[in-house]
């Protein structure tokens, strides 16, 4: 049985413990896409604070696949430059990083990206409104977007980078019968739902190589009528396994799941970790690494899902305190965050931060 400050490799990387700092949408880009110095440093930050991995709030692939504001962009080769800033500050505190790439599919607002929302069928999305049905030829392109940004997150110095299929945004709609009614061969069965993923995967793999770490962040429940389901879920990430993935984060919910979302609230120790059951049915069924995101709290609790999982990721308790590794690796037992889901609304006004945090500084500014 692995402890937390237990090392595990990922390809050639040697990760020093089994915390990762889950993908977290800082809010720190500027309007086109550009990280600002800010980002730079809360990403250092995490590294001094001693977690194993970072996963890099989401970036988008493609303008239109932007899913909300002041988000980083991996889109253009001229984006390089500024991402190796965060790889180059990471590696200069000691830590690891990976870029996540994603695109929101019909999970965004036109306001935000200059287009119309688009995804595998023409539905009305119930949180965001009307999708337009992606053409082949769309969904080719998405794919080499996906392929270069990919590339891109290698030649910025990140040490791999992770693919996002989960959550509601467009991988995940692929996967999903109810955002996906298509009746050409990106839908039907789990194999049809799950080839847009496939090709994803299969496309950065051609372009980084073999040698280089890729992994997925998957969605393996919707928790909506007609969802994605576990046991399709698991079809998927065999194959995926199977295909040379480097590891599977095990996610869940999206938005239209309301309580049974991806970020829920925690308040007692048997609410920590509610996508665990899944990881441990996914690792049942793949040769490569889990990581268990959702929920976690306690040392108590992670130590007891290293039991069954490789490695488990947070994102709300990193908010709060970046240092939470050391913290851990120093005595202490539990994270502060409360789960109040405050960051969204922070991070969305004045960039990424604790609402807790905020609210106790204004106390004691009183
Ligand atoms: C403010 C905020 C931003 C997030 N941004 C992303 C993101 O960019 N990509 C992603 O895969 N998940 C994102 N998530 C989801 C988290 O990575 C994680 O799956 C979820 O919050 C549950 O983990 P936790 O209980 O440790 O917060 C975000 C969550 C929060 C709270």
């Amino acid at each position: 049985m692995a402890g937390i400050f237990t090392p595990w490799k990922l390809k050639d990387l040697t990760i020093p413990n089994r915390l990762v700092r889950s993908a977290t949408w800082e809010g720190l880009a500027e309007a086109d896409g550009t990280p600002t110095y800010e980002l730079v440093n809360v990403l250092a930050a995490l590294a001094e604070g001693g977690v194993g991995l970072i996963i890099t709030g989401f970036a988008f692939i493609s303008p239109e696949g932007k899913a909300l504001p002041k988000q980083t962009g991996a889109h253009i080769d001229a984006m390089i430059g500024p991402l190796t800033r965060i790889s180059d500050a990471v590696h200069k505190c000691g830590g690891l990083v990976a870029l996540q790439i994603a695109h929101a599919g019909g999970q965004t607002k036109q306001e935000w990206t200059g287009h119309r929302p688009v995804g595998p069928s023409a539905i009305q999305h119930p949180a965001f409104g009307p999708v337009q049905e992606l053409s082949k030829d769309q969904i080719a392109d998405i794919i080499e977007a996906f392929a270069l940004a990919a590339g891109r997150g290698k030649a910025a110095g990140f040490d791999a980078v992770e693919l996002h299929a989960a959550h509601g945004y467009l991988a995940n709609q692929f996967l999903s019968p109810f955002c996906n009614q298509r009746q050409d061969e990106y839908g039907g069965d789990w194999q049809g739902r799950g080839r847009f993923v496939f090709e994803m995967c299969r496309a950065a793999r051609d372009l980084v190589g073999p040698h280089y770490p890729v992994f997925i962040k998957l969605n393996t429940a919707d928790y909506v009528d007609n969802g994605l389901e576990l046991s399709d879920a698991l079809k998927v990430a065999q194959r995926l396994s199977d295909m040379g993935l480097d590891a599977i984060e095990v996610s869940g919910g999206q938005p239209a799941a309301g309580k049974l979302g991806s970020a829920r609230k925690v308040k007692e120790p048997d609410q920590e970790g509610y996508f665990l059951d899944n990881a441990v049915a996914v690792k049942q069924v793949v040769a490569c690494p889990v990581i268990s995101v959702g929920g976690w709290r306690s040392r108590a609790q992670v130590e007891k899902a290293l039991e069954h999982v490789d490695a488990v990721s947070m994102s709300r308790p990193f908010i709060r305190q970046p240092d939470l590794a050391k913290r851990w690796q120093a005595g202490e037992t539990q994270a502060a965050c409360i789960s109040c889901n405050g960051c969204f609304k922070v991070n969305m006004t004045q960039g990424l931060g604790c609402a807790q945090e905020l609210k106790e500084q204004a106390k004691e500014g009183q």
